[in-house]
């Protein structure tokens, strides 16, 4: 491994941001280490682990081949996630339980095992959304808000509690923990999506900027204004 180069950690890169930004790392010049949930398909980009963040047995499975594999990481982003629409095949409860599995309890069991990894001085992304800010939500309509809408929501307000304990708990390394909201973009996570104003790459833009300036840990900012957002 070439230890000039920074090496970028990303969740869920088989499409959408994440595939964005694996790409744009990749022409960055680091090192990319990303993860999918299906079949391993890493089109040259870099190592492909397979992670499916609903699963301990995965979770425990990818971290110790990352321990083996990768000897730091200087940048992770939490970037997996799932949309708000009802997964007709589960229950309300089990739709709930999906959104926080993914964005909280997964996440967190995924960052903590790679931790140790992490080089002093490094960054951790969580990719939130700013549907999740007290101070946004009174602009969303409120017949918008379906009990899935509402799960996806509160499970990303939950990870923005996580981005400022963590940072309390990393400042000791110098370890800045952010929550981003990366706009609103054209992918797969919902089907309103298909609307949304941003193409993939202009999002990318938006949160490599953030990620090469540096910003007070604990904090949570949209990459499209590239301002801080209030909780
Ligand atoms: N797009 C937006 O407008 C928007 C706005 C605010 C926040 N975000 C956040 O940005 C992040 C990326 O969203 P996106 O729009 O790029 O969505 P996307 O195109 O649907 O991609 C989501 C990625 O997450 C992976 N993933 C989903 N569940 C997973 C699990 N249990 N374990 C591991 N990987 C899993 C998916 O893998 P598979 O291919 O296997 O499904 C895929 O690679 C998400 O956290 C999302 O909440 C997006």
């Amino acid at each position: 491994m070439n230890k000039q180069k920074k090496t970028v950690l990303i969740s869920g890169i088989s499409k959408g941001i994440g595939a964005g930004l694996a790409q744009r790392f990749v022409d960055l010049g680091y090192e990319l280490i990303g993860t999918v949930r299906k079949e391993e398909h890493s089109y040259g980009l870099g190592k492909v682990f397979k992670l499916d963040l609903l699963s301990a047995e995965s979770i425990a499975e990818v971290s110790s081949k990352l321990i083996e594999h990768a000897s730091g990481i200087d940048l992770l982003i939490n970037n997996a996630g799932i949309g708000s629409d009802y997964n007709s095949d589960l229950s309300l409860e089990e739709n709930f339980e999906l959104r926080f599995k993914t964005h909280l309890f997964g996440l967190y069991s995924f960052t903590e095992a790679v931790l140790p990894l992490i080089n002093k001085y490094g960054k951790i992304i969580n990719m939130s959304s700013k549907l999740s800010s007290f101070a946004e939500i009174d602009k969303v309509e409120t017949e918008k808000l379906t009990p899935t809408k509402i799960a996806y929501i509160t499970s990303k307000t939950s990870l923005n509690m996580y981005t400022k304990i963590l940072a309390k708990q990393v400042a000791h390394r110098g370890i800045e923990v952010l929550s981003v909201h990366p706009g609103w973009v054209r992918t797969e996570l919902s089907k309103t999506n298909k609307n949304a104003p941003l193409a993939i790459e202009d999002a990318v833009d938006g949160i490599v900027k953030l990620i090469q300036q540096s910003n007070p840990s604990g904090t949570f900012w949209d990459a499209t204004s590239q301002k801080q957002l209030n909780w």
